[in-house]
Parts: C-alpha cells; structure tokens; sequence
C-alpha cells in the first residue's frame, strides 16, 4: 500500500528561484532561439514574441546566462557597446557573433518577466574582468564601467544578485581548467572583490560538474573550505540519460536525490570545520536529462543545431521525477536552473522563420513550476520499495505543497510501476476536494511532439476521481493532483 501522510505543518518555503532555466551561447539557443531578427513574430529587438510566449507559460523565475562552458573562454566586453567582434567559441567548436551580449540579454529578462542570475569567466577570465563586469552591471554611475553602460543607454544599474564564479571548473573538456586549490583561491578573491563592488551581490561557486566525477565531494569540500565566508550556494549539476535500461533511467531521482544528501553533507561538513553558523545553500543550476553521449560537433559554424534533443515521453516522466526530488529538498536548493531553455535541451523547440513547439519535458516544468511555488508540508511517505542501478525507493514517489496563498494543496506523484497502476492512498490534517488530476502516461514510451504532431505528448485530465483520498495512478506516470482546502 502507498500512502502520503500529509500534515497541518510547513517543513519549508519554496523559493521562487527553483523554477529557473538557462541560456547559454551556443548553438540555436540564443541566435534562432530567443533572437532571430528576420523571423515574423520579432520585436524591434529581434526576440521571438512566439518563444517568449512560450517562456511566460513555463513561469520562469530566474535565467542563468552566458554559460555554461562558453563562459570559460568568453569576454563580455565583446558583447557590449558597438565594437562586436567575431571570435571562436573553442568550448563548442563555433563562431561567437557577438551580436547579443548582456544589455541585449537585460532587455530580454525584463520582456520575458525573470530574473537574470549572470556568471564570470574563471577560466581565461581574472577577478579584475569580473569586478568590472559586475561595476558594468550594477554600480550606479560615476566610474568607467558604469558610465559605459550608461553610455550604451542604459542609465539605471540592473541591480543583478546572482552570480555565478565560474563553471565546471573541474572539467578536464572546460576551458582554463583548474585544481581545486587554484579555484578556490581565484574564486574566493573573486567574489570578495564582486561583493566589494556591489554589497548585494549573492555568489555562487562551483561544485562538482557531477556526482559521477572521480574528484567528487573533494572539489567541493575544498573549493569550500577556500571561500566559505564569500560564498552563498554551492552549484550542482546533473544530467541523465537512459543508457538502455528503460527502469533504471525511470528511477534516476534516486541517484539526484543521493547527490544533494552528499553535497549538503560536505557542506555541513566545512561548517563544522570553520565553526561557522553560516548554512551553505545549493544552486542546482544545471539539470535534465540530456543525451550527452550523443553529441556531435561541427566545426567552427555560426549557431549549428547542436544538443538539439528531442525528448520523448519517458523522457518527461524520468524529468517530472527529478522536479519532484528539488521539490523534497528545497530546504537547502534555493536556486535551480533547468538547462536549458530553448533548442539546447530545451523544453522549447524552434524552426527557423517557423514554428516554436512545446517538447515533452515542457509540461511537468510547467506544472512544477505553476503548482511548486509555497511551502512544502511535512508528510510521512511510505509503501512498496523498488531496487535498480541507483538504490531503493518508492513505487510511488510522492511530495505535497501548499500554495503561496494557502488555499490549495499539489501532490506531484511519480509511479515508476511499469506494469501496473498504483493507488496513492492520502490522509490530509486539512479537508480538501480535488479540484484536478492532471495524468502524464501513454502507450508509447518514445513518443516525441513533432512540428507535423506538436500535441503528441501532453498530461490529460482523470476522467473522474472516485475517491480524493485514494488516486489511482496509471503505470508509468507523472501525476499533479491538485486539491482546494475547504474553507482555506
Ligand atoms: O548545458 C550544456 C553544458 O553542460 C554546459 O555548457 C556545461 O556547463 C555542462 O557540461
């Protein structure tokens, strides 16, 4: 028997920051993605009102931007001002145009309605270029790089709070790689000369690119054992992608969940260590599943369609689990950035001049996203366990949060039983009535939504609910089961 024991008690607020995404400079993610000047739906300032549409129905709260790898080797004052030059892009093996750089981004976050978390170069980047990239950003006036920008014609500072020092820093493919020592050094002065500049800025360092490196958790424990007192949240990173084993690939939230256990550990750890009352947040500001084993270069093209995943149904159920996995530890993730937006395993999908689709992985962000945002309460889960590659779990893995308005209560459930439906039995401290329950599932596990079908996968809604306290879940399936709190 399945059961989620939900109680009258909040276990944590849910910051609006973990529905966030990624725009990196590569391949058709800015040019043709967000940017596309010559396409019919362009604004004055080339950006596609169709993908911005697109963004607003996802209910972005924050993009991470430039990188991502390209960062390691990018200068944003080539995106700045009116000299753009072109560059070699050597993280991805392509031309940089330069045409859209920060104060195009700036202009697209406001349009787009999210908040903009930018990041500095640590690889061919010093802490002189992140300093004036953040004086360029958010010092009012009166100094060169803030009178740059004014020059540029944008008078008021953008006040930008997350930053990001540096990516993948300890990845052998990232440009200027480093050893944990030299990053922890370079990045703790970075941020201290960042925070000299501009007293509100938030930092974020950069862990482990992934729990599956050789080097993990000693990169984090000692980047942080370098710049705990600089530093606000540890960055995370995590892709999967199904190796073969539909099941395995299915259950990868347990594998995500078991990073972030040994991440806060670590970090707890350095606490300890440095007697600090100071709690080390995370910023999970990369994740989905991403076919990385697929990918194939082309030399030195402007804005080639690479990392252009196409994501199926079962592509979308291993995703809706791992939304339900930052929903259960949104005590210690703050931050986290779907990566990426568009194109680039993205949940958005464009033709050039033509159409922008919503991929399958599109919906549970958005559910996530929409039905995530309040607290989480506390709940007792328990019922059938399943075993695979990753360690043990819940046939039906399960997470309750109460909205921002207290009104009504979402309970995100996986049910990872391939053969069978699972009933979700609930008991509620509160008294509720289901007001949805929205059904993500399909015979066909490899369905993809297509330009010809763009409506191929997408959540139905249950017939009817014959009894709110106990949801039959169909086999294989993400379920939002929304309910109204009577007299909430
Ligand atoms: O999101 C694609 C790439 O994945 C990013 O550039 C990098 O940070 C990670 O390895």
């Amino acid at each position: 028997m399945n059961k989620l024991r939900v109680y009258n008690s909040k276990k944590n607020a849910v910051d609006n920051r973990l529905f966030g995404s990624f725009l990196e400079h590569m391949g058709r993610a800015i040019y043709g993605g967000i940017y596309e000047p010559t396409h019919p739906t362009a604004d004055e300032n080339g950006f596609r009102q169709d993908v911005l549409e697109l963004v607003k129905e996802l209910n972005v709260s924050i993009v991470r931007y430039p990188g991502g790898n390209f960062l390691s080797g990018y200068d944003w004052k080539d995106g700045i001002g009116e000299h753009r030059p072109k560059r070699l892009d050597l993280a991805w093996r392509t031309v940089e145009t330069n045409e859209f750089g920060l104060d195009e981004f700036m202009k697209w976050a406001k349009k787009a309605e999210v908040e903009a978390m930018l990041a500095v170069n640590m690889g061919t980047g010093t802490p002189k270029d992140a300093a004036e990239m953040i004086e360029y950003t958010n010092f009012p006036k009166g100094t060169e790089w803030s009178d740059e920008r004014r020059k540029n014609g944008h008078e008021e500072p953008y006040g930008v709070n997350v930053w990001c020092v540096g990516n993948e820093m300890d990845g052998p493919w990232q440009v200027g790689q480093l050893s944990a020592d030299d990053y922890g050094k370079k990045s703790r002065e970075t941020a201290k000369m960042m925070k000299l500049v501009s007293n509100k800025a938030q930092v974020v360092v950069a862990g482990s690119s992934s729990s599956d490196m050789d080097t993990f958790p000693m990169w984090d424990r000692t980047v942080l054992e370098h710049t705990y007192e600089y530093t606000d949240y540890l960055s995370m990173h995590r892709y999967f992608e199904n190796l073969g084993d539909d099941f395995n690939f299915l259950t990868s939230f347990v594998n995500m969940n078991e990073f972030i256990q040994k991440i806060k550990a670590t970090a707890d750890y350095v606490k300890a260590v440095k007697r600090s009352d100071k709690t080390m947040y995370m910023s999970f500001d990369e994740w989905n599943v991403w076919y990385l084993k697929k990918v194939e270069l082309k030399d030195w093209e402007i804005a080639p369609p690479i990392l252009e995943d196409r994501y199926s149904l079962l592509d979308a159920l291993v995703f809706g689990g791992m939304t339900i996995t930052l929903l259960k530890n949104s005590d210690r993730v703050k931050v986290a950035c779907l990566a990426q937006l568009v194109n680039v395993i993205g949940p958005i999908f464009t033709e050039k001049g033509g159409a922008a689709i919503r991929q399958t992985i599109f919906y549970p962000f958005k559910d996530f996203s929409n039905y995530g945002r309040g607290s989480i309460l506390n709940s007792y889960q328990e019922g059938d366990k399943f075993r695979s590659v990753h360690g043990e779990g819940f046939k039906v893995e399960s997470v309750a949060v109460l909205n921002e308005s207290e009104t009504e209560i979402t309970v995100f459930a996986l049910n990872v039983n391939m053969e069978n439906s699972e009933v979700l039995n609930l008991e509620f401290d509160y008294e509720v009535e289901v007001i949805e329950h929205k059904i993500l599932d399909g015979d066909d596990l490899n369905a993809i939504n297509t330009f010809e079908n763009p409506d191929a996968v997408k959540p139905r809604l249950a017939d009817k609910v014959d009894n709110p306290k106990a949801i039959v879940l169909p086999k294989c399936s993400h379920n939002v089961i929304r309910y109204r709190i009577i007299g909430g």
